[in-house]
């Protein structure tokens, strides 16, 4: 099966990514922890990421665009894949179908998580996300049986740069103005599921299930 998350920042799409591939057994690709990678590892599409997510604007799109055709392209994701943070313009979704025409394959579902923007700017606030393994955690809703330590690897767990208020506002600007448009595109394609995302992890994740006709 292959889907793809579409949401604002903070509507749960890394959470909830996390629980539906183990329970399908399907790799995530989210553009969104690649690129923090590249960043904390100091490589060359790291030097030219970092300063653009740490102000909240996206990334360019042949970017983005190079790094999801290189994954696609590994055998892990012939079972299907699940891609979080991809696509985030109308040019990337162009750019995904070309991939997946080329490789005969289709997009199967797309989940709208959809969340007030009251809620998601409280979510981002209180974020804390592992620098080793990608969890993500919440200091209030989902916090860490240890203060301060990863449950699945015990590294230290960081609050994101992004999440700074004034960074999150602008990232929340990119959503409207580009990403946002994306709904439209695949209401064309037949395949938008919309999700409420409010409500607890496993009330969330029971309705993706049902979306997706498991
Ligand atoms: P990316 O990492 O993709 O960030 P994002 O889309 O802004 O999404 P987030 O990771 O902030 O939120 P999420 O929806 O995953 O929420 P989460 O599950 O963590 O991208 C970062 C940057 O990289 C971009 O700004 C851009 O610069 C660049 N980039 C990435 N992809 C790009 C692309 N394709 N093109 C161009 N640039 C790109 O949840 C948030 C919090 O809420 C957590 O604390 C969680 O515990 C909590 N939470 C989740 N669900 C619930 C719930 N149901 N109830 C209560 N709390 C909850």
């Amino acid at each position: 099966m292959n889907l793809i998350f579409l949401g604002p920042p903070g509507a749960g799409k890394g959470t909830q990514a996390q629980r539906l591939i183990a329970l399908l057994g399907i790799p995530q690709l989210s553009t969104g922890d690649i690129l923090r990678k590249a960043v904390a590892a100091g490589t060359e599409l790291g030097r030219k990421a970092k300063a653009i997510m740490e102000a909240g604007n996206l990334v360019p799109d042949e970017v983005v665009n190079g790094i999801i055709d290189d994954a696609l392209s590994k055998p892990e994701q012939a079972g299907g894949f699940l891609l979080d943070g991809f696509p985030r313009t109308v040019a990337q979704a162009e750019a995904l179908d070309a991939m997946l025409a080329k490789r005969g394959k289709k997009i199967d579902h797309v989940l709208a998580l959809e969340v007030g923007k009251d809620v998601l700017v409280g979510r981002l606030s209180g974020r804390e996300t592992c620098p080793k393994c990608g969890a993500s955690y919440h200091t209030t809703s989902q916090p860490t049986k240890v203060k301060g330590l990863c449950d699945k690897c015990g590294s230290h767990v960081v609050s994101r740069a992004d999440d700074a208020p004034e960074r999150v506002r602008q990232r929340l600007v990119e959503y409207e103005s580009k990403t946002s448009l994306l709904t439209g595109y695949y209401e064309k394609q037949g395949v938008v599921r919309h999700i409420d995302g409010v409500g607890t992890l496993d009330e969330v994740g029971q309705r993706i299930l049902r979306a997706i006709g498991k």
